[in-house]
């Protein structure tokens, strides 16, 4: 059986007053039974992984450089990351698809960079609502993990999948179970047709999960976890949605 696994995505929120609070609540309503991770901004990396001592809740980032190291000014290397202590980095992200023009083959290669350095990427595909009207959620979200398993050949099962639909994220719309384990199922055959690991392979959900919606979320058979935004940053909230992936 796959483990469920919980990640905090805090996007660009967060302060080191309020970074320490949202920390110290989640440590006194841990430990869950779940991976719970959080991905937090790059300037407060060192800080959280101090505070995460002993605890076991995975740090992550939010991004990478597809470089190894060089003249990328503003650019962080996964290299970096792993001196950090992250375990996982966020890559294809729908907003920086969107506002960085990120584009499939640079989201393969960020996850090709992190592997080199042993931290895992959590891997982002979903289609936006004018694709999902038009009928191309298979398609879109088939492309964009086609590009990830081309380029990572044999290591595409170290990889952590988020299925995100964009209409989705911060919007309060949440895919139904039903709908969001119609593209998990099309994504595990995805994996299952490049990897024999995809059994073994957790594909979150993405997308206002919820605490009231989270553990319908986590009972599809293909739904390993979540990748939560605005409800990671409320300890409580956070924790109710961790001790719903068991
Ligand atoms: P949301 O964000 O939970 O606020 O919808 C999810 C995400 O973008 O990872």
């Amino acid at each position: 059986m796959r483990k469920k696994l919980v990640v905090g995505n805090w996007k660009m929120h967060g302060s080191r007053a309020a970074n320490a609070a949202l920390l110290s609540g989640l440590k006194e309503l841990g430990p869950w039974s779940a991976d719970v991770a959080v991905c937090v901004p790059f300037p407060y990396l060192a800080e959280t992984a101090l505070a995460l001592t002993g605890q076991a809740v995975g740090l992550g980032a939010q991004d990478c450089s597809a470089f190894e190291q060089g003249a990328y000014t503003g650019e962080v290397s996964s290299a970096m990351l792993a001196d950090l202590g992250c375990r996982y980095v966020i890559v294809g992200h729908s907003e920086r698809r969107a506002y960085h023009h990120e584009s499939d083959q640079l989201v393969a290669d960020k996850a090709k960079a992190a592997l080199a350095h042993g931290v895992t990427p959590i891997v982002c595909v979903g289609e936006t609502l004018a694709e999902r009207e038009a009928g191309q959620t298979e398609a879109v979200v088939k492309r964009q993990l086609a590009a990830v398993i081309h380029t990572l050949t044999h290591c595409i099962g170290e990889i952590v999948l988020a299925y995100e639909p964009v209409w989705a994220i911060g919007t309060g719309l949440t895919a139904t179970p039903e709908q969001a384990q119609a593209v998990h199922a099309v994504l595990r055959k995805q994996l299952h047709a490049a990897t024999q690991k995809s059994d073994a392979m957790r594909i979150l959900y993405g997308g206002s999960v919820k605490p009231d919606n989270a553990l319908q979320l986590f009972a599809q058979p293909d739904i390993d976890g979540g990748l939560i935004g605005g409800a990671a940053l409320k300890a409580a909230d956070f924790a109710a949605i961790c001790r719903a992936a068991h």
